[in-house]
């Protein structure tokens, strides 16, 4: 065993003792952790960690602090590409411990031996370098050029490979950590306290969260405040701009307060990162991590914000118990999205963005095997990333939508307060919410309950017809627009003044199989090749692509080195992959960009383009 100087310092970890319920909960069966939370649980964690940026690993401990429910039951945690060091319990005592078999998807358990008087365990140890949850950047990877950065990405089961730990949503815990960084670099997570103290940063999550929201992002990072509760971080060259874009953000939280019960963590922070964060938006609590992509300089896609700060009531407040739960997380954040949109910038951009919402469902739903089109899917045998389609989201949402319309908002609306306060820091499954439904929204008016096919809706595939999509009204001027481009009118004369991005993406939407011709004029009248939209610029890509205008082939080429986001990766080399020339192009592209993309996209990437990673 080695032993490191950290070490002595480590298994000194603190003991929080609270008091512990005799009993808790059982949670459900869970196909993607080797946990069994249901024998003994860890209900407080502990993290002391250094990071090295030299290395790309971080070395430390964590302390689980037990709930043991069966005295004789070892401790199970979940890992992937973790080094263990060394495992003790509070009296100091070296505890045996042994990994299991190896699952390409799930990791590695790591198994504990108790004794009968343990009850923490600290595990010493170290993160590899291929950690999927951890990006490490080079200078050269953020908008400063000078520092490295790194940031996490938990969600769904990638907390294992930086933190061991039972890696089931279904498990709630308390966390508090130090975080040594090199000195310049500041760490922040997603935390309710933070305080910094010379090279250590100490961070305390005070509510009971799921592992997958456990998150670390260390940089050249500053802050702006832009309200009693709000505040950005971002590096120094983007902090401007991200606060004059994020402006309304208290205004959207005091909207959600006012539609769905009380903001329950303190503050809403929004950390802006580098380029290569694989998603838009990621909600991890007390600090929403973000895309730079959605500063486009109008406000005109912070309904990502929106989204994100939806889920402190659906998903963080309460949240999905397994991963094929994942509607009660998204479904519902969509529609609390929409309503926020709704009351904050007014019905018509929410109706724009709900139906373009629903454009690409019914888009993607025409690609998908139908087992995949249900919203209680099965993910048996399946990594959950693999079935992140529209369907939990969009189809999630018209769900909720059949249902407000049926029973009219006042009544939906205290049904939705009364889910978020019954299940507060709880993890629920789809029955759980079936069976509230039942009991609190559809017993009570059975003529109403007879509109809605629930079993349709949760376990059917397709998209319901009650699935109605409000009527976008900016659209019509749109549609008039692409008919006469249709009919031959010249760009430059159609009538497109004043339109807002959301009309600009239903216009694209509508194109087609132009040529690469009519695709030119389009430039020269509009400049999209131009655009400063990333969803603009996104769909013109993937449009210029299909119809073979290469006019955009320097900004694609950038486009694809610098941007990380999957959701806009993922169509461009789509397209390029259907045609033999755009399938090469697409694999010269991708062997210069794979390795500045976080493991989540190289994932989507290597499947889609049949690419065999030389190094495993
Ligand atoms: N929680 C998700 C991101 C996620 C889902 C990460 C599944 C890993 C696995 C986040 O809230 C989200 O949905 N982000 C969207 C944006 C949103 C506006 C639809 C994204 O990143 O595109
Ligand atoms: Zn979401």
């Amino acid at each position: 065993m080695r032993t490191l100087p950290l070490l002595a310092l480590v298994f000194t970890a603190c003991a929080t003792t609270d008091p512990m319920p005799a009993e808790l909960p059982p949670t459900p069966a869970d196909s993607h952790s080797a946990a069994r939370p249901n024998e003994v649980r860890t209900t407080h964690l502990d993290l002391r960690l250094v990071l090295n940026f030299e290395g790309q690993f971080a070395e430390g401990s964590v302390t689980h602090t037990l709930h043991r429910q069966h005295s004789d039951a070892p401790f199970v945690v979940d890992t992937q590409g973790i080094e263990v060091l060394g495992v003790r319990d509070d009296n100091g005592d070296w505890l045996p411990h042994w990994f299991g078999a190896k699952d390409k998807q799930l990791g590695t358990p790591l198994t504990i031996g108790l004794r009968s008087n343990t009850k923490q365990v600290t595990i010493a140890y170290r993160t590899s370098p291929e950690a999927e949850a951890m990006q490490w950047l080079s200078p050269d990877q953020t908008e400063g050029g000078k520092a490295p950065f790194l940031f996490t990405q938990g969600q769904s089961i990638l907390t294992r490979s930086w933190i061991p730990l039972q890696d089931t949503p279904a498990v709630r815990i308390t966390w508090t950590a130090e975080i040594g960084a090199p000195t310049g670099l500041v760490p922040v997570m997603s935390a309710s306290q933070r305080s910094v103290d010379g090279a250590v940063s100490r961070f305390v999550m005070d509510k009971a969260v799921p592992s997958y929201l456990i998150a670390l992002a260390c940089g050249n990072l500053v802050q702006r405040e832009l309200g009693p509760r709000c505040a950005v971080w971002a590096e120094p060259a983007t902090i401007e701009l991200a606060a004059s874009e994020l402006a309304d953000t208290e205004t959207m939280v005091r909207s959600c307060e006012q539609l769905f019960g009380p903001y329950r963590w303190g503050r809403y922070d929004v950390l802006v990162l580098p380029p290569s964060f694989p998603f838009g938006g990621m909600e991890n609590p007390c600090l929403t991590f973000a895309t730079p992509t959605i500063l486009a300089g109008d406000k005109s896609l912070v309904s990502l914000i929106a989204h994100e700060l939806a889920h402190s009531w659906s998903g963080n407040l309460v949240t999905n118990a397994t991963w094929r739960d994942f509607w009660l997380n998204e479904g519902f954040t969509v529609y609390l999205e929409d309503r926020i949109m709704e009351q904050v910038y007014g019905r018509d951009r929410a109706a724009m963005e709900t139906a373009l919402g629903m454009q690409d469902l019914a888009n993607e739903v025409r690609a998908l095997p139908a087992a995949d089109q249900v919203l209680h899917i099965d993910l048996t045998g399946r990594h959950p990333d693999d079935a992140m389609t529209s369907v939990p989201y969009q189809k999630g949402a018209a769900f909720l939508r059949a249902l407000e319309h049926a029973f009219g908002r006042p009544t939906f609306d205290a049904f939705l307060q009364r889910w978020f306060d019954q299940h507060a820091f709880q993890s629920v499954t789809t029955a759980t919410f079936l069976t509230f439904l039942q009991q609190e929204l559809l017993a009570k008016d059975a003529a109403k309950a007879k509109s809605i096919d629930v079993d349709g809706w949760v376990n059917g595939s397709g998209i319901p017809r009650d699935a109605d999509v409000p009527t976008a009204t900016l659209f019509a001027a749109v549609d008039q627009a692409l008919a006469s481009w249709r009919s031959g009118t010249a760009p430059k004369d159609l009538t497109t003044s004043g339109w807002v991005t959301q009309q600009w993406l239903r216009f694209l939407q509508g194109l087609g199989t132009a040529g690469k011709d009519r695709l030119a004029d389009l430039d020269s009248a509009f400049g999209f090749t131009r655009s400063g939209n990333s969803e603009i610029l996104c769909a013109w890509l993937v449009l210029a692509i299909q119809n073979d205008y290469r006019a955009v082939d320097r900004r694609l080429d950038l486009f694809l080195q610098t941007i990380g986001r999957r959701k806009f990766l993922k169509p461009i080399y789509e397209a390029l992959l259907a045609s033999a020339d755009g399938k090469a192009r697409a694999m010269a592209i991708y062997k210069k960009a794979r390795p500045r993309y976080h493991a989540v996209s190289r994932r989507t990437l290597d499947a889609l383009l049949g690419y065999q990673n030389p190094n495993g």
